[in-house]
């Protein structure tokens, strides 16, 4: 807790992400990936493996981005840094002890535009990730599920969630290079025995097909749920 605290007061960040609670969540994430490094670890291979094998099927790369690439717990980096001119790492906000390879470049932004816009009392861009348009492999990585999350504590707007979901999707679709999603496509809340208590289906709100290939990610797990409910997701791959 008092290094969660100290950390929250001493990373520099713009003041939506402090403000709108993205610090926050991304220390809590930090923490929690501590917590539960052996029930993550085949998650995190399997992104790995995911993100390694897409970029290398297509030789050399002018650029990779990397959308949602936080501490980087579940990307290549020194990997795919051979198979690439530029790596661009994107998320909202980059924590301290993230080490990047020497053509490698860490932007902090808001990659879907909503968050911003309801901060600053604006419309959403139309098209957020033309910043990122080009021939290079575009990669979000396991960040679809976490776009809605703030947003939709700042509005009263029952459909802003969907529409953030499909916004992204689409904004994907549009790369003009090739794509690789891999997102969580099911969530199911549990109870301490594994009863199922809810079913969220992700990938049909995003208007995502079924995924190419899948496996399962214990976000909370029972270590971590304590008396409250674990939370278990399907993670999917698609090349949009
Ligand atoms: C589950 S984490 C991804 C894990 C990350 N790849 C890692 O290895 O640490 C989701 C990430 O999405 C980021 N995120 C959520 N909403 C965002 C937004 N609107 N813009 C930029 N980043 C966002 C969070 O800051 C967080 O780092």
């Amino acid at each position: 807790m008092i290094l969660e605290a100290l950390e929250y007061l001493t990373t520099p960040c713009p003041k939506w992400v402090r403000d709108m609670g993205y610090l926050r969540e991304a220390i809590a994430i930090r923490h929690r990936a501590r917590r539960c490094h052996a029930d993550w670890a085949q998650h995190q291979t399997n992104t790995k493996d995911a993100i390694l094998s897409t970029a290398r099927a297509y030789g050399h790369l002018p650029d990779i981005t990397i959308l949602g690439a936080g501490l980087c717990l579940d990307i290549p980096v020194q990997d795919l840094s051979p198979l690439t001119d530029r790596l661009t790492l994107v998320d909202a906000v980059r924590l301290r002890g993230v080490r990047l390879p020497q053509n490698a470049r860490y932007l902090c932004q808001d990659i879907e535009g909503s968050a911003t816009a309801l901060y600053a009392g604006k419309a959403p861009p139309d098209r957020p990730l033309v910043d990122f348009q080009g021939p290079g492999l575009l990669v979000s990585v396991n960040l679809l599920s976490q776009l809605p999350l703030i947003p939709t504590r700042w509005s009263d707007d029952p459909l802003l969630g969907q529409r953030i979901l499909q916004r992204h999707v689409q904004s994907l679709r549009d790369h003009t290079g090739p794509t690789l999603l891999i997102a969580d496509a099911l969530r199911w809340t549990l109870e301490s025995k594994g009863a199922v208590l809810s079913q969220e289906d992700i990938a049909q709100t995003a208007g995502l097909p079924p995924p190419e290939h899948s496996w399962r990610w214990p976000i909370i797990p029972a270590h971590e749920a304590g008396h409250g409910p674990r939370v278990e997701t399907e993670v999917g791959v698609w090349r949009l």
